[in-house]
This record gives C-alpha cells, structure tokens and sequence, in this order.
C-alpha cells in the first residue's frame, strides 16, 4: 500500500547495526516488490528468519474444470458445503491465469501459519467476525473488511464468530486505482474513499517460541509445508510501504450523477488482470426523466462477476445473499424485465455487492454444477 508506517523499533538509519540490549545484532529483512524497485518494508527480526529445519509435503491443488454449455450464470453459493480453517475451507469456483476466486465458510481458527507465494490475496468478509495475525501485526475483522494480504506476508486467522468470506488471488499486485492516486501517491480529493478509512496492523510483542513452526505456503499448483526453527512473529519493529491492510466496503462513499454512471465510479481495486468494485447503498440520479437502472450492456472485454453480498439488487431477480451472477464477455445482459420500469422514480438504493471484472475469460469449477441456477439465462425473457 503506497504511503508510509512504521511499527516498533527501528535503526536510525537502513542496512546498519542494531543491536539488543544483549549486544546480539538483530536479524534485518527487507521485503520488496517488483526485485528492488517498488514498495518495500524493511523488517527486523529477533531470530533469523532464514532457517528451515524441515521441507515437508507437497499438497497439490487440482480444480477440476466443468464442462458444460456457454451462458449466463447465477450460483448460490450460500448452499456450498464448507468448513475447516480459513485455508481448509476454502473451495475455488471460478479462474483463470490472472485469478482464483473461492468461497470460504470458515469456523475454525488456524492452527499453522499460512504465505501466499505468488498470489496477492483480498479476503471480502461477509460475515462473522476475528483476528487477522500476521508477522507485520494484528488487525480485527468484521463484516464487510476487504483484506488486503500482499504475497508474503505470514499469517493465521482466529475465528471469534464463524467467517463467511469470498476470497480472491491474484497474480498480479493488488492496489488502489491509479486514477485514484496523486503523483505523491496519496488517494486525491474525488476518490471515493481516502487513507483514513484504511487500518493498518496493530504492533504485537515479539514471539521468542523455540520450537520449530509449521508454515503452509500457496504456491502456482498446491502448497508446500515448511518448518521454520523459528517463530516469523519475531519482529521488533518494521517501516514502509509494504503491510497487510484493510478497507471496509462501507466506507466507500459512492459517487452519483444526474444520469446512470458506469461501473467504473464503483472502482475500489486494480490489478492486471481484473479490477474490483463496490456498490454500495447510494442515491439514485437526478435528472427529471433518468432510469436508475442500468442500460442493458455489451462489455466485451470482461467478464462479470457479481457477489451480492445484501439488500435488494437494483436491476436482478431471483437472487439471494451470497449469490454470484457471472456474465460473460459476449453476451449482453442488463435489467431484467420490469426493473427499469420499477426504477423509475426511486430515490436510493440499499444493495451492497462487490463485482469483480476480469480481462480474460473464467473457467468454471465442477462444484458449480452442484449451486447453479439453470433458468438463469431465461430470466430475460417476457412472462
Ligand atoms: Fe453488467
């Protein structure tokens, strides 16, 4: 996340010695995007962050693809059989090479710790509540958060209530909009949500724990398990650019006009290969003759996915909380019939839902076939 903070203790000055009060030097890590030229923290360790005392079993992660018809879709994933931790839990739906999207019901704390290799994570919180632990610091999580995880950063979740979440990896960084960003970096004036609404980790004391700890790591294919001879959470301090982070999906203050605006005004995330928007209970348009309600459209280059996280969706029947649409590049879609007529007229809008649009088409997990609602892609048609 571009702007800077600092936990704890740190030298005076990078990459020169910094000692405990027993003389010992602390172990300096530095953490850096793009090789050494994007964001980075520099973090400083108790114990060595280097030692492995054990490689252990590879975990491969098989997604078996479905083979089935082209069309619009409608899943209600609020009926998918999950449980476990927040990795266990997880069960993917929907991918391709830029992304992995999966549902979590989660109701059970983690036992190990967990790193993401080479995905960025966004964890959407849908219900539930807990505690986001990490080696940079600890974060509390409530309906509604989008976690931020950049790869590499080491963490566990402890579930207080059990967690309903969707979860996005991303092989791409995961950032704000640029269009959002001043040239400093800082999130400008008209960008619908600003550096306050962001929270950042909470400082934790350093965990001395002597004996070997298992690290699970998501790599392209599966998971590696490692053990470290020492705990990651060992830090006494860190400073930069580069932390685990949260931003509540209430928080967005939704931009409006005097006629219907394109999703993009919804725009929270990029990354290469998608983009994530909020759309967030809001007032309707202005103007004496606008339909709130979108114009029926044509993105050709995306593929939508809709995730209705609650209240009634505008311009959509026939769906229920925790329910994903995905309308695929090449077909038109929009209001179904009735809904511009029945939005004619309405002041605001209570729907909350997070959409995600990717560049290159999804393919579709079997497990779908279980939650799909086969009369979906008839729900345009006249009664
Ligand atoms: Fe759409």
């Amino acid at each position: 996340m571009p702007f800077y903070q600092k936990r704890g203790i740190v030298p005076e000055k990078r990459h020169i010695q910094f000692r405990e009060k027993n003389n010992s030097l602390y172990w300096e890590e530095l953490v850096s995007r793009e090789g050494f030229s994007s964001i980075y923290s520099n973090i400083y360790h108790v114990q060595p962050p280097t030692n492995v005392s054990g490689v252990g079993d590879w975990i491969p992660l098989n997604i078996k693809p479905l083979q089935d018809t082209h069309r619009n879709r409608h899943f209600k994933t609020h009926h998918l059989k999950s449980s476990g931790d927040a990795i266990s839990a997880r069960i993917p739906l929907l991918f391709n090479q830029d992304t992995i999207i999966h549902k979590a019901h989660v109701d059970q704390s983690m036992g190990i710790l967990y790193r993401n290799g080479h995905h960025d994570e966004v964890l959407f919180i849908q219900s539930g509540k807990g505690q986001f632990c990490s080696n940079f610091g600890n974060m509390n999580i409530k309906h509604g958060d989008y976690v931020v995880i950049p790869r590499g950063v080491i963490w566990q979740l402890i579930i207080h209530d059990p967690i309903r979440m969707l979860v996005v990896e991303s092989s791409g960084p995961v950032e704000t909009p640029n269009r959002y960003r001043n040239r400093f970096g800082q999130l400008m004036e008209d960008s619908p949500f600003c550096e306050r609404d962001i929270r950042t980790p909470n400082f934790i004391e350093p965990k001395y724990q002597k004996n070997p700890v298992d690290v699970l790591v998501r790599i392209q294919g599966g998971y590696q398990t490692y053990s470290y001879e020492h705990h990651p959470f060992d830090l006494v301090g860190w400073d930069g650019f580069y932390f685990p982070w949260i931003f509540n999906i209430n928080d967005f203050m939704p931009i409006t006009g005097k006629v219907h605006l394109p999703p993009p005004i919804h725009q929270t995330f990029q990354s290469p290969g998608f983009v994530i928007c909020s759309f967030v209970p809001r007032l309707y348009d202005y103007h004496d003759k606008a339909i709130p309600a979108p114009y029926a459209h044509s993105n050709v280059d995306s593929d939508e996915v809709l995730y209705y996280v609650k209240g009634k969706f505008m311009s959509r029947k026939g769906i229920e909380s925790e329910s994903i649409t995905v309308h695929p590049m090449g077909l038109p879609h929009g209001p179904q019939p009735g809904k511009i007529e029945a939005s004619l007229g309405k002041k605001e809008t209570i729907e909350l839902a997070v959409m995600i649009d990717t560049f290159s088409p999804l393919q579709y997990a079997d497990i779908l076939s279980t939650i799909d609602d086969s009369d979906y892609p008839y729900s345009w048609q006249e009664s």
